[in-house]
């Protein structure tokens, strides 16, 4: 098959959420679809346990478990699926940032009952940082939930994104008959079946057709109400809106009834964008270029001392990848090639011989990668957009074993390399800061120097708020604020110089006063305040 058809044959994408909206329930609905997996619980019994959210090691050892289903291939009406695995707990927020920008679209999954909640709106500022296209999944419609009209009010005005329902419920909870779907007049009817297709599809001529009282009884003068609104409301749903990121198409359903989840798929798979070409630090870098480039998203390390590997997982944005090919790491200005590259199809991991843009390979790495590193064959190019964004909880590392230096700063160096969390140095007396999302992260990284380096650390409370990464045109500007507030002043991994706030109400203040300085809440330099 030539690059082209490969290319058009595959869909990267996340589904994302706030933990408990359904995200592994839907995952698992899809991999059944693919026949990738042939049982319900599949998925779940890999998921992340809310009670063990204090017992790191817990976790990590199911974090191990969840490499395989990192990212999950299937094949499903002739295309080829990836979904990436995003972790739903909050404390590894950083790594489903990350994620995010290795994958083409996402979907995104509501609790109808919750509406936006706080990572949803978190998740969503990320996508609309690369207008990543979305499609917005309302589950749990078989319980009683907000109403549809409000949720898409709440969705437009919390989420900032204009929505378009493509289909539409039928009552809710307990008066749940089932969705209507807008884009081609049929109906499906509501019937709760965990394992298959639940429902039988019916096609109706329009809202004139005498079957809809028929089906929905009392139901029906309420959807011909809803449609009529709908259809005067929003605009016809236009396509390139959504893969621009402008619109995000809405469906309804109850995923754990396998309900509404085929029209949610086959949509997808109509709608949703091929592979993207991607900016590089020189130029835009398009999927169907025959030369090989892609960069890493994601470091996975192994916490079993018998087995002390690291994967890296590369996603391919161009031109064809092969095992035993030699390709030039950019950072390291150095040829590698990999004998066992691995793929994720249907769960299994197994040895690849070549993998195509959209695909995600599996490297193994004894530390020569770092989150961001570009491997390719093509010029000297590096891919952009790895952001860090602000950590939420800040530390300083304290170290307790003066002999053991060396280690301690290796151990730090190739822990942030992973994006375990975040490195701040002061210039002054190199005091390290370690910036995280969780608390969980300080209990690895102690862990983890300890059994893997040799290292002994303990943490300090430091009373920082967020970091806010500095830049200015008038560098005497940006030089002097530096100067006057270098207690506040650190440098990211890269010798950037972050400003860190003590609270929300400086920050104000010190953009006030500092027009010419811009304060940007991540290092990509987009978002700022
Ligand atoms: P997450 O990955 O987003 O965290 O959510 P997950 O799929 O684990 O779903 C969270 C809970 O919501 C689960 O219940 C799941 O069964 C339930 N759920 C998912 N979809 C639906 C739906 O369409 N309707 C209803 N009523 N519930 C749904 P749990 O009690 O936490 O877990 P479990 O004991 O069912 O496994």
């Amino acid at each position: 098959m030539s690059l082209e058809s490969e290319i058009e044959k595959r869909r990267t994408f996340a589904i994302i959420s706030h933990p408990d909206a359904g995200k592994t329930t839907l995952t698992e609905k899809f991999l059944l679809f693919g026949g990738a997996i042939q049982t319900a619980g599949a998925v779940k019994s890999n998921k992340i346990k809310k009670t063990a959210t204090s017992d790191f090691m817990e976790i990590e050892k199911q974090r191990g478990i969840s490499v395989a289903t990192s990212v999950m291939g299937f094949e499903y009406s002739e295309k080829q699926i990836n979904i990436l695995d995003t972790p739903g707990h909050k404390d590894f927020a950083e790594d489903t940032y990350r994620t995010l920008t290795a994958v083409d679209s996402v979907i995104l999954v509501i609790d109808c009952q919750k509406g936006v909640e706080a990572q949803t709106k978190r998740l969503m500022e990320v996508c609309r940082m690369r207008n990543t296209p979305v499609i917005i999944f309302v589950n749990k419609l078989d319980r009683e939930g907000k109403d549809p009209f409000d949720l898409l009010d709440e969705l437009e005005e919390v989420l900032q994104i204009q929505v378009r329902p493509l289909s539409w419920p039928i009552g809710i909870g307990d008066s749940f008959k089932g969705v209507y779907k807008l884009y081609d007049s049929s109906l499906r009817l509501f019937s709760a079946n965990k394992t298959e297709i639940a429902g039988d599809e019916i096609d109706i001529k329009g809202m004139d057709d005498p079957r809809l009282e028929e089906l929905l009884e009392d139901s029906a003068d309420q959807l011909k109400e809803d449609v009529e609104l709908i259809e005067g409301v929003y605009d016809p749903f236009d396509k390139e809106e959504y893969r621009s990121g402008m619109i995000a198409p809405v469906f309804f359903g109850s995923a754990i009834n396998n309900f509404g989840v085929k029209e949610l798929l086959d949509t997808f798979i109509e709608i949703s964008p091929t592979p993207q070409a991607r900016e590089t630090a020189t130029r835009v870098v398009h999927a169907n270029e025959k030369e090989f480039s892609g960069f890493v998203f994601k470091i996975h390390a192994n916490l079993d001392p018998k087995h002390r590997d690291r994967i890296a997982f590369l996603r391919i944005i161009s031109g064809t990848f092969e095992r035993n090919k030699f390709y030039k790491h950019i950072r390291h200005q150095k040829k590698m090639r990999f004998s066992n590259p691995v793929s994720f199809m249907a769960r299994e991991k197994s040895i690849i011989e070549v993998a195509y843009p959209g695909d995600v390979v599996g490297l193994y790495d004894s530390g020569n990668f770092k989150i961001g590193d570009t491997m390719t064959e093509k010029e000297d190019l590096a891919y952009k957009g790895m952001p860090s964004f602000s950590p939420e909880i800040f530390k300083e590392l304290v170290n307790t074993d003066p002999m053991k230096s060396k280690q301690l700063e290796k151990g730090v160096r190739q822990l942030t390399d992973e994006g375990v969390a975040q490195l701040f140095t002061k210039s002054v007396g190199n005091i390290k800061i370690i910036g995280t999302v969780g608390d969980l992260q300080f209990d690895v990284i102690q862990y983890r120097l300890e059994h893997e380096y040799g290292a002994k650390c303990r943490f300090q409370p430091v009373n920082y708020h967020k970091a806010f990464w500095l830049t200015s045109d008038d560098k005497a500007k940006l030089n002097e604020f530096i100067r006057l507030k270098h207690g506040n002043i650190v440098y990211d991994k890269d010798k950037n110089p972050v400003f860190l706030a003590q609270s929300a109400w400086i920050i104000k203040l010190e953009s006030k006063d500092n027009p010419e300085i811009t304060f940007h809440e991540n290092s990509e330099f987009k978002v700022s305040v």
